[in-house]
């Protein structure tokens, strides 16, 4: 994890807090984490529960794997160091959205548990869902809507997460969302339920 290297440097409190923000939003600000293999629904899913949550007049966001790699973390690769670093950025992004009051969804492979608990613990409790998009890796290979797994067994993508790089599952996911089983609407619907039942929204 990197250091804090500049010195003389204070936190400020600010005169509108996160009570205010969310008093006006009608929501509580939080992070939804999705996490699973590439192919296993992660961002299709993300984005029709932020459909679902905008259509509830929810302010929502979206924080895509592929597309933050175009941009903020564009000088990032697929190394341990590199995913670890991809991922450090994007839950201090996703952790300021929240304090902005905005319902963040995150949908990245985030492989390694160590990361994903860094990412959790920047947010009070009941305010960040680990939820793990569950599908077998031959669904996920079947799926291949990229076709990198087709690439990634041929040899010409080194260290693809569920070939020749590892997956962590999730210890203790707030959701499983089992993707071989329930199609999108279905599993998207669980996660607002969820959201419901923990009062986030
Ligand atoms: S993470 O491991 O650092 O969390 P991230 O979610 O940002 O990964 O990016 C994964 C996406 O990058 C995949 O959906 C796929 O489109 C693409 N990709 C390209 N190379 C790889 C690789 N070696 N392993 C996994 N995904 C890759």
């Amino acid at each position: 994890m990197k250091e804090q290297k500049a010195t003389n440097v204070t936190w400020h409190d600010h005169k509108v807090t996160k009570e205010n923000r969310e008093s006006l939003l009608n929501q509580k600000g939080s992070v939804l984490w999705f996490t699973g293999l590439s192919g296993s629904g992660k961002s299709t899913i993300a984005n029709e529960v932020a459909y679902k949550l905008h259509l509830h007049q929810k302010f929502a966001y979206v924080l895509d794997g592929d597309n933050v790699r175009h941009g903020l973390n564009k000088d990032l690769g697929f190394s341990p160091e590199d995913r670890n670093e991809n991922i450090r950025r994007i839950g201090e992004v996703a952790h300021l959205f929240a304090d902005a009051g905005v319902i963040t969804l995150t949908a990245f492979i985030s492989p390694y548990q160590k990361l994903r608990d860094f990412c959790r613990n920047l947010l009070p409790e009941e305010r960040f869902f680990e939820i793990h998009c569950q599908a077998k890796l031959d669904t996920c290979e079947e799926r291949d809507p990229k076709g990198l797994y087709k690439k990634a067994r041929a040899g010409e993508i080194k260290q693809f997460t569920g070939i020749d790089a590892p997956y962590e599952e999730p210890k203790n996911p707030e959701l499983i969302l089992d993707t071989d089983k329930y199609n999108v609407e279905e599993c998207a619907q669980q996660v607002i339920d969820a959201l419901k039942e923990k009062d986030i929204i």
